[in-house]
């Protein structure tokens, strides 16, 4: 199986740094993290019932304890996840931090035994830099819609659809 460059649940790049499943404690940060980015226009908005009623599906990175990153991997159907709510705060861009947690999501996906993950996402270059493909949205499920109608750039969304087959795909391996 190829590497997915994270063991088991918790991967450790530097001190102090740690990738996680999420647990309530962590729910209060994900929420502004999803809604800072939300309120740009990069990413749906959440409410905290939401993020607590989806909160088995959050990986988080925490620095000293400090959830500083989040993403949730979302089960859709037999063979496909979507990888959502993907936010590293703004004060820690570029560190690596959301890296961590794209392959956190894609370890997941192995472990569950599905075939693809998606993401519908305005960074296509950061999802390629791990191995994902840009692919026509429309070959996705309609099932993939389901949130798109309280979006509210809905239905003039210009989201770039990124799949990752996990059978096949070698995921880069961190480097930091
Ligand atoms: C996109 C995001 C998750 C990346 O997280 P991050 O922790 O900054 O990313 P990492 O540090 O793991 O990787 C950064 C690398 O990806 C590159 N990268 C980021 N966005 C990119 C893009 N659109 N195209 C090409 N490369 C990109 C960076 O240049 C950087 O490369 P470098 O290390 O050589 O300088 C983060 O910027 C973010 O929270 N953005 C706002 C929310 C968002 O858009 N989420 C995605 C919705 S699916």
């Amino acid at each position: 199986m190829p590497d997915s460059g994270v063991s088991s649940t918790v991967q450790q790049p530097r001190p102090g740094v740690t990738v996680a499943r999420a647990t309530v404690r962590d729910a209060d940060a994900i929420h502004s993290m999803v809604n800072f980015w939300a309120a740009r226009g990069d990413m749906l908005p959440r409410t905290l019932g939401e993020t607590y009623e989806n909160l088995r599906d959050f990986f988080v990175v925490r620095e000293d304890g400090e959830a500083v990153a989040c993403g949730a991997l979302h089960i859709t159907w037999a063979d496909l996840a979507e990888l959502k709510s993907l936010a590293v705060r703004e004060d820690r861009q570029s560190a690596g931090y959301g890296s961590m947690i794209v392959r956190a999501c894609v370890e997941e996906g192995r472990n569950l035994g599905l075939e693809r993950l998606f993401a519908l996402t305005y960074r296509p270059g950061f999802f390629e830099r791990l191995g994902w493909e840009q692919v026509d949205v429309m070959t996705l499920p309609r099932k993939v819609w389901n949130e798109c109608y309280r979006c509210p750039k809905f239905p003039g969304c210009n989201e770039i659809a990124m799949v990752i087959d996990l059978e096949t795909a070698a995921v880069p391996a961190a480097t930091n």
